[in-house]
């Protein structure tokens, strides 16, 4: 069987305007004018760079719903989202602050399913798909994975060993926010769920794999946010699991050669915002129209 017949690329002739949009918009290249004026997907070497991306944009960017690709139908894709959505992201982004005390109550297992369908989706390297996610969805499963990677962490603590990025002060800010903002709970902040963007670090990609986890992490957030739930994305706790907590990172089941440098712990908010914030980040936006050159500002960087 061709490659192309793997991709089951199909067109109905009886939608297609002939306008080349497919053909325009294909990263790999692989789909051309045939001899009766349609498109079609020419057979090609393997899926990746040497033809078919996967990416599935012929199906997405048909205007008449003619082109269906891997057994996937135009009709069944979500439609595009309204025009009000400019606003929408705005507020959305504006309002998503770091959420640090969350109920103590499992979410939908429906809206987690739905989120997760729709990260899916969500952009990727090379349109490689290769991060995973791993998702603990119940309460008491972080609860036994903080059990372990808290004895372990408070252990190291005693002999004045942190982490790469801690020390002895921050390791007591830290301790001392678990009486007001981290309720109890430094490490995850008493979040019910976690969410952690994962891949395979090979030499070469090592840089894409974690940009691919922090896109990942990312969409995530604001997809939770956007659902009403609270989110904060916490680099610390994956910290701990990867340098003090070796017991409590072989609990969420991750290969040990995947990059898990953020966790996102999500569930109802317990303190829900009830407004935007208004940072200022013009000094450290750099538009280099004639009219907007600016001479740069003091570059900080890092906790101070
Ligand atoms: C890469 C990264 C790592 C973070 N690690 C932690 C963490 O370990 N614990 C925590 O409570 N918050 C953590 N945060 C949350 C940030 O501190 C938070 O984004 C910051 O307080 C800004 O607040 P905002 O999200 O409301 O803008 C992290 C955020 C990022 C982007």
């Amino acid at each position: 069987m061709g490659m192309e017949q793997k991709a089951k690329f199909i067109v109905d002739k009886s939608r297609c305007t002939r306008c080349g949009k497919c053909i325009n918009t294909c990263s790999g290249m692989v789909i051309e004018f045939g001899q009766d004026g349609y498109p079609y997907m020419k057979d090609f070497e393997r899926f990746g760079w040497r033809g078919c991306w996967r990416c599935q944009h012929c199906l997405a960017v048909c205007p008449q719903g003619a082109i269906s690709v891997f057994g996937k139908r135009p009709e069944d894709s979500m439609p595009l989202p309204p025009s009000e959505m400019g606003q929408y992201m705005e507020q959305l982004v504006t309002s998503r602050r770091s959420c640090r005390r969350f109920l103590c109550r499992n979410v939908d297992p429906l809206l987690i399913t739905r989120i997760l369908s729709a990260m899916a989706a969500a952009p990727t390297g090379g349109n490689a798909q290769s991060v995973e996610y791993t998702v603990i969805d119940d309460k008491d499963r972080v609860q036994a994975i903080r059990q372990a990677a808290y004895a372990a962490m408070d252990a190291k603590a005693r002999q004045h060993i942190y982490t790469h990025s801690f020390s002895e002060f921050y390791y007591s800010k830290m301790k001392e926010s678990e009486k007001t903002v981290r309720k109890g709970d430094l490490l995850f902040c008493g979040a019910p769920h976690l969410f952690i963007a994962h891949e395979r670090c090979a030499e070469k990609w090592a840089e894409d794999s974690k940009a691919n986890c922090g896109i990942a992490t990312a969409y995530f957030e604001l997809l939770c946010n956007a659902h009403g739930l609270g989110t904060t994305i916490m680099s610390y706790s994956a910290e701990v699991l990867n340098e003090l907590a070796p017991q409590a990172r072989e609990m969420l089941n991750i290969p040990r050669d995947h990059y898990t440098g953020m966790i996102v712990g999500f569930g109802y908010p317990e303190i829900p915002y009830a407004r935007g914030v208004q940072k200022d980040r013009s000094a450290k936006t750099h538009r280099y129209s004639e009219s907007n050159r600016k001479t740069s500002g003091n570059r900080t960087s890092g906790r101070e």
